[in-house]
């Protein structure tokens, strides 16, 4: 079977089980559009959702993955729990290792799902930032100790990771807007979400401006890279030359833009925060635009961050989490 028609067949599996189509929203500033999808809308509350069903679907097709296998993959969060309930739902097992500077609930909800979870503590979390590569090394260890036992999806060098946005979030957007986008605008954790849309619209609308975003060294923004101090995953340097221009965000902007996100019924994870900030200045910038983003998480697994670091009182917290579960003013919706 062609590569093509596999990918369809797994988009289409992915829909009916209830991942992908998330609601579009709007936000119409001065001159300019911001067009976000709501990725916490998908099954298990994130864009990772995505490539987890892509890539499992892609291994039982060729094979890969059978029953005699572990799953095992690193994760700061949503990946593993993506992969974790897929593979629970199937009856597969998986064993995620996660570094110790993820947040609790992220912890707890991927303990919840019966697999194995492996906690990281590494030289960034005693920063209390969080890195990847310690888990990636811990994974690799294993690998090697025990050959045979394990399939490992490797969502960093994973092209399936890349098409999984190119077969659903890229044509999911230019569904819901036929007009299309002037600029993409996607901060980077694997950068599968930023890859898999710019080879998209490099395909099917070249004008389109690809731009992706770096969060500073040692972030705390859970889910993204920084490629200065964290190691640039192959699908990215495979595909660098799609993207047409980068550029950083600190933790500070982002914890800002949170706050103001909450009035219009939007209670987002920081990564959200960060691509909506930068979205709006690309459109601010560029008199006109239609700038495309994505929303990867909500705030339902930062709760304790989130009072920690003084963002919100526990009652504010409480007070705003009904959003949790509401579609903001002004959604495409295409379900
Ligand atoms: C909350 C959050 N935001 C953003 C990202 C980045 O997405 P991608 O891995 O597609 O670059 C991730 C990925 O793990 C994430 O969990």
């Amino acid at each position: 079977m062609h590569d093509d028609s596999i990918y369809q067949e797994i988009r289409d599996d992915a829909y009916t089980y209830g991942i992908g189509k998330t609601p579009l929203y709007r936000y119409n500033g001065p001159g300019f559009s911001v067009y976000a999808k709501l990725e916490y809308r998908n099954k298990f509350h994130s864009i990772k959702d995505r490539a987890a069903f892509f890539m499992i679907g892609r291994a039982l097709r060729a094979g890969t993955l059978d029953k005699s296998k572990i799953i095992i993959e690193a994760s700061s969060g949503n990946t593993g729990i993506a992969i974790a309930s897929i593979a629970r739902d199937l009856g597969y097992r998986a064993k995620i290792y996660i570094p110790n500077a993820s947040s609790a609930e992220t912890k707890s909800v991927l303990r919840s799902t019966g697999q194995e979870v492996v906690e990281v503590f590494d030289e960034a979390s005693k920063r209390s930032s969080i890195n990847i590569d310690s888990a990636v090394a811990l994974l690799k260890e294993d690998m090697a100790k025990n050959p045979g036992k394990y399939v490992n999806f490797d969502q960093y060098s994973n092209d399936t990771n890349t098409n999984a946005h190119f077969y659903t979030t890229g044509p999911e957007a230019v569904q819901a807007v036929p007009e299309g986008f002037t600029h993409v605008v996607v901060s980077i954790g694997t950068g599968g979400t930023l890859t898999g849309l710019a080879k998209y619209f490099k395909k099917y609308s070249p004008d389109t401006r690809i731009i992706g975003v770096m969060p500073q060294p040692y972030h705390h923004i859970q889910g993204l890279k920084n490629l200065k101090v964290s190691r640039t995953p192959e699908i990215l340097t495979k595909n660098m030359s799609l993207i047409d221009e980068w550029r950083d965000i600190d933790d500070l902007t982002p914890e800002k833009q949170f706050k103001d996100m909450i009035p219009l019924g939007l209670f987002v994870g920081l990564s959200s925060a960060a691509n909506f900030y930068s979205a709006m200045k690309v459109g601010m910038e560029n008199p006109g635009s239609r700038v495309l983003t994505v929303f990867p998480d909500s705030a339902e697994k930062y709760r304790a961050n989130f009072i920690s670091r003084g963002l919100l009182t526990a009652e504010e917290y409480d007070r705003y989490a009904h959003l949790l579960e509401a579609d903001p003013k002004d959604c495409i919706n295409l379900r």
